[in-house]
């Protein structure tokens, strides 16, 4: 089955060619650097960069997959959570491409591909039973149970996602946008005392990052700006990995699909890796937002029943939830 995925829910455009479970092709362009002077993403911005962006890279998709328009099977294209104005550009030339090669068009939801892109290029027997699912990125901080391809919530984020506080971190320490690499380089290169920053612990598998955020704030200029991020980083990370500590003994998992931007931070996957459960993460590009992820994750659906064509009223929804 040949499929063209296109995700724009934030600030990358990106285009996927697959081949089932295989990319054959895939061609992003990502806004980061247009983003810089505004301290984040402005969204009427990306959406215009979107368009500028989006037909010049299918064509390079198309051409260095080597499969013709005509042989492909299905659009995929990211509906939500996201931004409004970006998803919408994506879905619209989703509907148009499906309209005009008479195929059938498929909406994905972005932090479920996030769950499925460690598996990108693998068959669909790699993916497990059930598992341990951390999703942590700019909009999102869920853990979750996976099982036969139903995913329920165990926790979310009260407030700010992990992956915004980085981001308002780094823009209240002057880092940077986003903040997440570079918060997370400080505290590599960090080798004196980090400041301590108290660990908030919800009830049950509930996070919040405002606090940690405003301590931040609140002791800007009296605490040297590195050992804060350091501090930050630490308390963020192992409030994370605190969850996922008692997710374990509580529904005795034996493996963790960790999925997001924020999964490729350093001391994460360090700590993570200490604990007696076998770890899945994306590799190298499908971490970031990438539109292979949402190719490989209707395959997946496709192929097991879970996922029907869209009609031509689909609309982008900012706040799609994933799961029960
Ligand atoms: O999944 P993603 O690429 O986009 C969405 O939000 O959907 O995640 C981006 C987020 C940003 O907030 C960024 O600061 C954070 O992931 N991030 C990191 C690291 N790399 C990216 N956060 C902590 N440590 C990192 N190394
Ligand atoms: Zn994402």
């Amino acid at each position: 089955m040949k499929i063209l995925a296109i995700e724009t829910s934030f600030d990358d455009t990106s285009i996927a060619i697959m081949d089932n479970h295989n990319v054959l092709s895939m061609q992003t362009y990502s806004q980061i650097k247009e983003h810089v002077s505004t301290g984040g993403v402005v969204p009427e911005k990306a959406s215009r960069l979107h368009s500028e962006n989006i037909f010049f890279l299918i064509e390079l998709a198309i051409k260095d997959s080597n499969v013709k328009l005509n042989e492909l099977d299905a659009i995929v294209v990211t509906k939500g959570p996201g931004l409004v104005n970006t998803l919408q550009v994506g879905i619209v030339v989703a509907k148009t491409l499906s309209q005009s090669l008479k195929i059938p068009l498929y909406g994905v939801n972005h932090m479920t591909a996030h769950i499925y892109s460690s598996f990108i290029n693998k068959p669909l027997t790699d993916i497990p039973e059930k598992a341990l699912v951390l999703l942590v990125s700019g909009g999102h901080t869920t853990l979750a149970m996976i099982s036969s391809g139903e995913i329920s919530i165990l926790g979310e984020t009260k407030d700010d996602a992990v992956g915004e506080a980085f981001d308002k971190v780094g823009k209240l320490l002057d880092l940077g946008y986003p903040g997440g690499p570079a918060v997370d380089k400080i505290f590599n290169e960090f080798t004196r005392e980090l400041f301590e920053i108290p660990v908030p612990d919800l009830p049950g598998y509930d996070f919040s990052y405002s606090g940690i955020k405003s301590f931040v704030a609140n002791k800007k200029g009296l605490v040297e700006s590195h050992a804060l991020a350091a501090g930050f980083q630490k308390a963020a990370i192992d409030q994370l990995v605190n969850k996922v500590k008692k997710a374990i003994l509580k529904r005795k998992v034996n493996t963790l699909i960790i999925g997001g931007g924020v999964a490729t931070n350093t001391y994460l996957k360090s700590e993570l890796s200490s604990l007696d459960i076998s770890i899945i993460s994306p590799r190298g590009i499908y971490a970031l937002d990438n539109a292979a992820m949402i190719g490989y994750t209707a395959y997946y659906m496709i192929e097991n029943n879970m996922i029907k064509p869209e009609k031509l009223t689909l609309d982008a929804s900012s706040n799609l939830k994933v799961g029960k």
